[in-house]
């Protein structure tokens, strides 16, 4: 295992690329299952996830590889099953479920369990794929699924869920009549992969908004698609520029799509300005806690909770979090405490009494934005953080300590021992 070693205080300066969007990536190339010829998709980052994406591809019988940020995926024949061992590594491989119900009419997808941030499961994308025919089964931890050709139908999904609107969308690509999806999530990732799959040749219409209509089609086909980039990333390199009073043009950023974020950032006090290459994020310090609800997009993203509240740390002022997605989500603030925060834990609650004078020490996350929030409390400390298990780190962030590095940071990455 690895941990990086940050020697907290420096001032950030420079320009940060921003990466193509994990979380857009994965349904993306999920979805490269379903078509009938060769997919390439660009601007996608090295991350764990899509290496684990790409076994998981390889897996049910396509050809793929990821070089210089460019994925080639060549769809074989099919093998309908996603093992355990995999599924426990990435959640997300769930997704397999829909592409692989509408291209083969069956499918064995290991169930994923719960994880540190909350139980996460996915009735929401059983009962829609039910809907359209499918039939489910659970047999020693995992999901079976048949059907004939699905069917479209009219789903109103309990709560908007980002990988149940996708893996809804896809199955609904290639079903038989019209879908349409009610109560759907708005997530700029999903407008990501429906522009993808129209690409391909589907016909879906209302992505973006909360009805979705997808007339089905008989068959997709490849083409060369370009990823959005990563706003989660992009957010947290903000929170980077602001906690350590730095000034840090960010380039190929998305922009609207981070309104909530650079809203929030904006009432705190950092000045966020748009460039021709992206945006620039300057501050002089001056910064005061704010109130946050982490709600679904376009409210404020729950992958940004932990990192706002690391910059609440050090604001001036007490700021509250309030997060409504997950309920386990903030086991980072106690590892920030560590540090010398002032977090007070109520439930879905949190009140950040700020500035607090951050002193470096041994911590540990137990999922990926909380381990970015304790290396934005390292770049701010006064002496040594060291963040364990960044293997979390590592399935989200491309190659987060060099870019942090080539800023400025003084960081590190080390065998734990
Ligand atoms: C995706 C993102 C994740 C982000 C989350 C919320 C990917 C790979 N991951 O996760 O980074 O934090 O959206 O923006 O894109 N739920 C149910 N039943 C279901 C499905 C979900 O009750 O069938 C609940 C979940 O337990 C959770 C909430 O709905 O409390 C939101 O989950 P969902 O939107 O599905 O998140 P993911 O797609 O897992």
């Amino acid at each position: 295992m690895q941990k990086l070693v940050i020697e907290g205080g420096k001032r950030l300066e420079g320009k940060i690329r921003i990466s193509g969007s994990k979380n857009a990536s994965l349904p993306v190339l999920m979805a490269s299952i379903m078509a009938d010829s060769d997919v390439t998709l660009e601007n996608v980052p090295a991350l764990k996830d899509i290496h684990t994406s790409l076994k998981l591809l390889t897996l049910l019988g396509c050809k793929s590889e990821l070089y210089n940020g460019t994925a080639g995926i060549q769809a074989g024949d099919l093998v309908p099953e996603a093992p355990y061992d995999l599924v426990r590594t990435m959640r997300a491989s769930v997704l397999c479920l829909g592409p692989l119900l509408a291209r083969l009419g069956r499918a064995k997808v290991a169930l994923p369990g719960g994880c540190a941030i909350g139980t996460r499961p996915v009735d929401q994308h059983l009962r829609g794929l039910e809907q359209m025919g499918a039939r489910f089964e659970l047999e020693s931890g995992y999901i079976m699924g048949k059907c004939r050709r699905l069917n479209g139908a009219h789903i109103i999904l309990d709560l908007p869920t980002v990988g149940g609107t996708e893996n809804l969308l896809m199955a609904a690509s290639l079903a038989r009549g019209e879908t349409v999806l009610e109560n759907a999530a708005k997530e700029p990732e999903i407008t990501d992969l429906a522009n993808f799959l129209n690409a391909c040749g589907a016909r879906i219409s209302g992505h973006g908004t909360s009805v979705i209509r997808i007339q089905g089609v008989d068959s997709l086909q490849g083409c060369r698609y370009r990823v959005m980039s990563d706003r989660i990333e992009a957010g947290t390199y903000m929170v980077a520029a602001a906690i350590t009073h730095g000034d840090i043009l960010l380039s190929n950023c998305p922009d609207k799509e981070l309104d909530a974020v650079t809203g929030k950032l904006r009432e705190m006090g950092v000045i966020i300005s748009p460039e021709p290459e992206g945006f620039r994020v300057v501050s002089d310090g001056d910064l005061q806690g704010v109130d946050v609800v982490t709600l679904p997009y376009p409210g404020f993203p729950t992958d940004m909770q932990a990192q706002i509240m690391a910059l609440m740390c050090v604001a001036a002022g007490t700021g509250t979090i309030k997060e409504t997605i997950f309920e386990n989500r903030f086991l980072h603030a106690l590892e920030l405490n560590r540090m010398g925060a002032r977090i007070k834990l109520s439930g879905q609650n949190a009140v950040v009494r700020g500035g607090a004078n951050l002193v470096g020490a041994p911590v540990m996350a137990s999922d990926l934005r909380a381990s970015a929030s304790l290396v934005l409390a390292g770049l701010k400390a006064r002496g040594i953080t060291e963040v364990q298990r960044i293997y979390h780190l590592d399935r989200g962030y491309e190659a987060m300590e060099k870019k942090l590095e080539a800023v400025g940071a003084r960081i590190r990455r080390e065998k734990e021992n």
